[in-house]
């Protein structure tokens, strides 16, 4: 009798389905970024980017033990500063805004959640790129280093329990655990953004911090053609010493996601961008998605890649509704 085989036995009733379900996310994956402005009084909207915010450093510790009593795993940290300049003073600088944020949300929350820092230099640099500059305008890979190390030390120093460094410089991973080692850091993880594509979808972000960037990230960021190239960078992470590596952004590279997880014996995270969030909301506002079962799929689809970790803009609200279950 044809069909002899009926896979939809299984998925006759929720109870069915709930048994055999494969892939479960859960709010303890889910990291949430958030964006903190120097001198704001107020929190400001980010247009494409909406439900997002740039935090004042009030706003910000609020919003922030909101998204840990919501069972968020984490907080990724970004600054915008009020002032830049060509070296990215304001990264390395205690008072710079990361780093007295960092302080805030360390002393609010001590060791109740996992506090991560972006460690790169583009919000800090007058011209937007990631590291300084050489004489002939391009980025500077060994110059950058040095300043990737002083800026690891602030936010070690200012309480972070992980620092994510996304700037796609060679060696950025062992010159930081070095730089962290020698001053007695030895338990400050790095998170490292290990396969980061020049991506599109980084679009929204350049608004969320002021991004005063008119080129592109071509000569560090990855081209998106490459997945072997991700893996030979993931390698190099792991033998600097990278305690957990990352994929970015997330849905346009599930195949890279599953190539790390193969390749790695470390906790793999991926990076659902702010073009991924900007598409959704979009689409939804237009009523053209459902807006809560389109961001749920995403974030099983991102899990289901392999990603043991997952930095989303949703983390606290997706966190909400995973307990409602
Ligand atoms: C670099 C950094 C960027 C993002 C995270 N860290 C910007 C870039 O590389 O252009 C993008 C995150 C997002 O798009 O949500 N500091």
């Amino acid at each position: 009798m044809f069909p002899n085989h009926r896979p939809r036995r299984l998925r006759r009733t929720p109870a069915l389905r709930r048994m055999v379900s494969e892939t479960a996310v859960e709010p303890r994956q889910l990291v949430l970024p958030m964006f903190v402005k120097e001198g704001a009084t107020e929190p400001t909207p980010i247009g494409s980017m909406p439900g997002v915010v740039q935090h004042t450093r009030d706003t910000l510790r609020k919003a922030a033990v909101e998204a840990v009593r919501a069972g968020v795993g984490g907080i990724m940290l970004f600054g915008v500063p009020e002032t830049r300049d060509a070296v990215g003073s304001g990264g390395v600088d205690p008072d710079g805004v990361l780093n007295v944020a960092l302080r805030d949300l360390r002393a609010e929350l001590g060791d109740e959640t996992v506090l991560m820092a972006d460690l790169c230099l583009d919000e800090f640099t007058d011209h937007g790129h990631c590291g300084v500059l050489d004489a002939h305008g391009e980025v500077d890979n060994d110059a950058t280093l040095a300043v990737y190390a002083d800026m690891a030390l602030a936010q070690a120093e200012a309480g972070a329990h992980l620092l994510g460094p996304s700037g796609m410089m060679d060696g950025q991973v062992g010159v930081i655990r070095e730089a962290l080692d020698t001053a007695g850091h030895h338990d400050i993880g790095l998170l490292a953004y290990s396969a980061k594509f020049a991506s599109a979808l980084f679009g929204p972000f350049r608004e969320a911090v002021d991004s005063q960037l008119t080129g592109d990230r071509k000569t560090y960021q990855q081209d998106p053609a490459n997945a072997r190239e991700a893996l030979r960078e993931v390698t190099l992470d792991l033998t600097e010493g990278a305690d957990l590596v990352m994929v970015k952004p997330a849905l346009a590279y599930l195949d890279v996601i599953r190539a790390v997880r193969e390749l790695s014996d470390v906790p793999v995270a991926a990076y659902q961008v702010s073009g991924e969030y900007a598409m959704v909301e979009a689409a939804a506002a237009n009523g053209w998605l459902d807006r809560r079962r389109t961001v749920l799929e995403t974030l099983t689809s991102i899990r289901r890649a392999g990603a043991d970790v997952i930095l989303t803009y949703w983390a606290a609200e997706a966190a909400g509704w995973l307990r409602e279950h």
